[in-house]
C-alpha cells in the first residue's frame, strides 16, 4: 500500500514522525508532503532533523497568507501531487489549515482519508482550528484518536464507531523518544528556577489589549521567577508593535528546537502556555502547566494531568502560580495509552485494514 503523509506546521511534524517511522518498518510504500505552511528553518527544518523525518518528497511552499487564500492555495496546490503519486491513503495530523486542505482534497478526488489525533473538540469555533478539526473528522475513513472524550466526541457527531480506533498519544510517542536526548542537554547560562513561556493564539497576541494585558502579568510574575519565553514569529511582530519595555530577566528567544524546548520544559518550575500541544507534554512530565485559554479541547489535561484553564485574567494566572511556588501541586496521572506506542498501532491497524 502506497501511504502518503502531509505535514504543514510545527506542531504536525512531532505527530507524524513515529507513525511514519513505525510504518517505515512495514512493507508499505510511503511519501511525504509537506505544504510548506511554516518554512523558516527554526519552525520546521530543524524538527525534521531531530526527529528523523527524510526530507520531503514535495514541498508545496505555500507560505503565510489569510485562512482563506493559505487553504485553498495548499489545495491547489496537493490536488495535482494526490493525481500524479496515486496513494492508496493520506494521513493528516492535527488541527491546522494544511489538514483540512489536504482533507478536502482527498475527499474530492475519493481517497481514502485517515486522521491523526481525531475527534479533539474545544467546542469554540472562534478558533480556526476547531473548524478544521470538525471537517477533517467528517471526511476521514480511519480516525485515530488519543483519548476517550475524543472516542465520546466523535460518536455524537454521528460517526461511525467502526471507523474509530483509539491509539494514544502520537505526540508523546515523540516525547518519550527524545526525552533521554533532552536530558543530557546541560543548558547553560540557564536561570536554576524559571518558568517557560510560550504565547502564540490570535485570540491572545492580535487584540492589543489583551496581549498588553498577557505581557504585564509576565512581568509581574517575573518578579517571583525568571521568565523564559521562546517567542513565535506572528508574537515576536505584535509584542514590537506595543513597543514595552521588557525587563532583562524575561528572557524572549528565537523559536527552539524539539529537543531544547522538551529540556527546557521537563525542568521548568511552570509553564504558561496557549498551545495545545504543551498542555499534554507537560501533563506527561508532571510538569504544572498554567494555560492562557477559556477551554481547551484537550480536557483530560484538566481531569488527569497537570493542566489548569486560567483563561486571560491575569489575577487568576498570579494566583495560580502562586500555589505552585507554594508547593501545592496538582496531583497528576499520565493518561491510558500515552505511553510511546501510538504511531505502532496505527502502523499496525492500516497494515491490517488496508495492506
Ligand atoms: C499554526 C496553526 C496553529 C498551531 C501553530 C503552531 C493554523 C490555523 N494554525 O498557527 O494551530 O498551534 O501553527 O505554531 O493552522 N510565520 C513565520 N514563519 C513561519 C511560519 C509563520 O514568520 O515559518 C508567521 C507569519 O507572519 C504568519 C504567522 O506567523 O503569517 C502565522 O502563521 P500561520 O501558519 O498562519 O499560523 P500560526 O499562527 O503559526
Amino acid at each position: 500500500m502506497h501511504i502518503l503523509h502531509v505535514v504543514g506546521a510545527r506542531p504536525n511534524f512531532m505527530k507524524a514522525a513515529p507513525t511514519f517511522c513505525a510504518l517505515a518498518r512495514t512493507k508499505n510504500e510511503q511519501t511525504l508532503v509537506h505544504t510548506g505552511q511554516h518554512y523558516d528553518a527554526s519552525m520546521s527544518d530543524v524538527f525534521f532533523q531531530q526527529l528523523a523525518l527524510p526530507s520531503p518528497d514535495v514541498n508545496l511552499e505555500v507560505g503565510s497568507g489569510t485562512h482563506a487564500w493559505q487553504t485553498a492555495e495548499i489545495m491547489r496546490r496537493f490536488e495535482p501531487v494526490v493525481l500524479e503519486r496515486k496513494p492508496d491513503l493520506v494521513l493528516v495530523y492535527g488541527d491546522v489549515n494544511s489538514t483540512v486542505a489536504a482533507a478536502l482534497v482527498c475527499s474530492k478526488l475519493r481517497v481514502p482519508l485517515g486522521h491523526v489525533e481525531a475527534g479533539l473538540r474545544s467546542f469554540d469555533r472562534s478558533m480556526p482550528e476547531e473548524i478544521n478539526r470538525l471537517i477533517t473528522d467528517q471526511l476521514a475513513e480511519f480516525l485515530f484518536t488519543p483519548s476517550n472524550d475524543a472516542d465520546r466526541n466523535l460518536k455524537r457527531e454521528g460517526i461511525n464507531r467502526e471507523r474509530i480506533y483509539r491509539v494514544g498519544n502520537v505526540m508523546i510517542d515523540s516525547l518519550v523518544r527524545l526525552l533521554p536526548v533532552a536530558l543530557q542537554n546541560k543548558m547553560n547560562g540557564l536561570p536554576d528556577r524559571y518558568g517557560l513561556v510560550t504565547l502564540h493564539r490570535p485570540s491572545n497576541v492580535d487584540d492589543y489589549r489583551i496581549l498588553r494585558n498577557i505581557v504585564e502579568s509576565l512581568i509581574a510574575v517575573n518578579s517571583e521567577l525568571e521568565i523564559i519565553f521562546p517567542v513565535h514569529p506572528r508574537t515576536r511582530s505584535r509584542i514590537a508593535e506595543l513597543r514595552m519595555k521588557t525587563p532583562a530577566q524575561l528572557h524572549l528567544l528565537e523559536p527552539l528546537p524539539y529537543i531544547e524546548f522538551l529540556a527546557l520544559q521537563r525542568r521548568a518550575v511552570v509553564v504558561i502556555t496557549d498551545s495545545g500541544g504543551i498542555q499534554e507534554e507537560t501533563t506527561y512530565l508532571n510538569v504544572p502547566c498554567l494555560t492562557l485559554r477559556q477551554n481547551t479541547e484537550r480536557p483530560i489535561t484538566v481531569s488527569l494531568g497537570t493542566n489548569v484553564l486560567v483563561g486571560q485574567d491575569g489575577g487568576r494566572l498570579r494566583a495560580e502560580l502562586r500555589k505552585i511556588l507554594d508547593g501545592k501541586k496538582k496531583v497528576a496521572t499520565i493518561p491510558p495509552l500515552w505511553d510511546g506506542h501510538a504511531g505502532e498501532r496505527i502502523a499496525e491497524i492500516l497494515s491490517k485494514s488496508c495492506g
